[in-house]
Parts: C-alpha cells; structure tokens; sequence
C-alpha cells in the first residue's frame, strides 16, 4: 500500500485580479513520477511555487505525507523533505560545483559556502564533502567538482542544480522545465536520468516539463493545466487523447511542440 505524497486541496492563488492557479487539487501516491504541463501562462510554475512555500496560497491546503505544509517557510518546507529545481538555473556561478552542493545541505542557511559550513566541523565537515562527491558522481558530474558552476556546460548545470537539490535529502523533488533549452540528446538522457531518480533513490518526481517525448514516456500520472485550472489528469495515452488538452494546446502551441505531441500514434478507434 502506498502512501500519498503530496495532496493538493482545492487551491488557489491569486496575484492582484489574476487568479494564477485556481481551484486545483492533485495528488501523487509515493514513489510515482507524475508531470504538471500546459501552455506558458497556465500557472505550472505558481503551483510549483506554492507548494515549496515560496508563496502562500490564499485558499486549499497542501498536505505532504498526510501533514499541512501551509504557510511554512521554504526552508521550512525543504527541511520536511521537499527539493526543487528552477525553470531559469539558480546556482552560485563563481563557486565551485561542490560548493554549490556543500550549500543545498544547508537549506536554512541563504549565505554563501563558507556560512554553511560553519556549522561543520572535523568528521562531519568530511561527511559532508564525501555526501557532495557521491551526489557529483550520481548525477555524472565525477571529476568536476573544482569546476566553478559558470564553466560547465548548461546540461551539466542542469544536473548540478538536481544534485544540490538532492542534497537536502528530498522524498519529493520537484523539476520545473528540466530540458529547457537541451538539444534532443541531452533530453533522452534527462528521461533516463529522472527514472533513476525514482528507481535508485526510491524518490517521487514532480515535473514540469513541454517536451512530450519525455512527458509521455516517463510519467505514471500527467495533470494538465490551462488558465490556472486543471482541465485533465490521468494516465499519458489518457490525456493525450482528451479533446480538452487537444485544445489548450492547438490555441497556444507551436507547429514543432504540436509535432512531437502528436508523434504517439493514436489508437484506433480514435483516428478518422
Ligand atoms: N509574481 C507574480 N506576480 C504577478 N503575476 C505573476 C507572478 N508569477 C506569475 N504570474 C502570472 O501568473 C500566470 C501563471 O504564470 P506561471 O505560473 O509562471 O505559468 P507557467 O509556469 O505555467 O508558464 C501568468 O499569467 C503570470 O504572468
Ligand atoms: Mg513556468
């Protein structure tokens, strides 16, 4: 029997007259992968967002295993067990990569390197240093740890940021767009790489994400959302062929993004 992650109740968040997410509810059983996508503007990343407490929603609760995480601090949240990445990257550029995952241990501290380590001392500081060199090599980033973040290519700071946020020991980690702005290669891997988030370090995967190859091929469970509201939910081949999506997206989508959506044939009794 497995356990409800994350449960989403009848939330809503507003900026001004704008009503960003509205009235959404979701839930993802433990150990799932699941995908939140719809067109820019639908409020993936508000959702994102009020989940890790980087804002607080004005209606519903967010329960994270059975216990309301509401108006919690981010770090707050990510202490709980809750990891994030962002669609734009967030990483202290003129630091090393180790250093950058010396700070995801510390999601208290917002200083730098040397304030989250000030904390550590003798055989602890040598575990935390050990625990960054594990996560370099899990994430393949072995041998650039001496790297400053700047120097790396952008597919290895996308993965960089993944291992700085492991490093706080997430149960959930949340990907917003992990392949944006990848080439299709570098994508393939990110779809490998997010099954064995799950399946080697028995995490749940939320992500936001546009490329439908990926979306289709890694989820057990895909929420879409448009205008803030959640318009379908269910299994890939489900949402796929829900006229509401079809929808959504043939008013915003571009011809390449239409493309790869619709590259998983239909079944049959869906085609003409
Ligand atoms: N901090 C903010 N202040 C005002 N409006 C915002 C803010 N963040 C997002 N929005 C608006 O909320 C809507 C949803 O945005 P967002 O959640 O970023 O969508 P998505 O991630 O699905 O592309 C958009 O209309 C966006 O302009
Ligand atoms: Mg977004």
């Amino acid at each position: 029997m497995s356990e409800t992650m994350l449960a989403v109740r009848r939330m809503t968040k507003r900026f001004g007259g704008l009503m960003a997410v509205r009235q959404v509810t979701l839930e993802i059983p433990q150990g799932a992968i699941a995908s939140l996508i719809g067109p820019n503007g639908a409020g993936k990343t508000t959702f994102f967002n009020c989940v890790t407490g980087f804002y607080t929603p004005e209606e519903g609760d967010i329960l994270f295993r059975g216990a309301s995480i509401k108006g919690l601090r981010a770090d707050q949240i990510a202490w709980r067990g809750i990891a994030r990445t962002f669609q734009n990257i967030r990483l202290f550029g003129e630091m090393t990569a180790l250093e950058n995952i010396l700070v995801g241990m510390h999601p208290r501290l917002k200083g730098g390197v040397l304030a989250a380590l000030t904390g550590l001392h003798g055989g602890e500081e040598r575990r935390a240093i050990a625990r960054a060199m594990e996560l370099l090599e899990f994430v393949g980033l072995a041998g650039y740890g001496d790297y400053p973040a700047v120097n790396l290519s952008y597919g290895l700071q996308r993965r960089l940021e993944i291992a700085r946020a492991l490093a706080s020991n997430p149960a959930l980690l949340l990907l917003d767009e992990p392949t944006a702005g990848m080439n299709p290669g570098e994508t393939d891997e990110m779809m490998v790489f997010i099954r064995r988030l799950r399946d080697e370090l028995a995490l749940t995967v939320f992500l936001i994400e546009h490329d439908m190859k990926l979306v289709m091929g890694v989820s057990d469970q895909v929420s879409v959302m448009d205008y803030g509201q959640k318009i379908s939910e269910g299994t890939p081949a489900a949402v796929q062929s829900d006229p509401a999506v079809i929808e959504a997206y043939l008013g915003t989508v571009s011809h390449t993004m239409m493309e790869e959506f619709d590259e998983t044939p239909l079944p049959p009794e869906a085609r003409g």
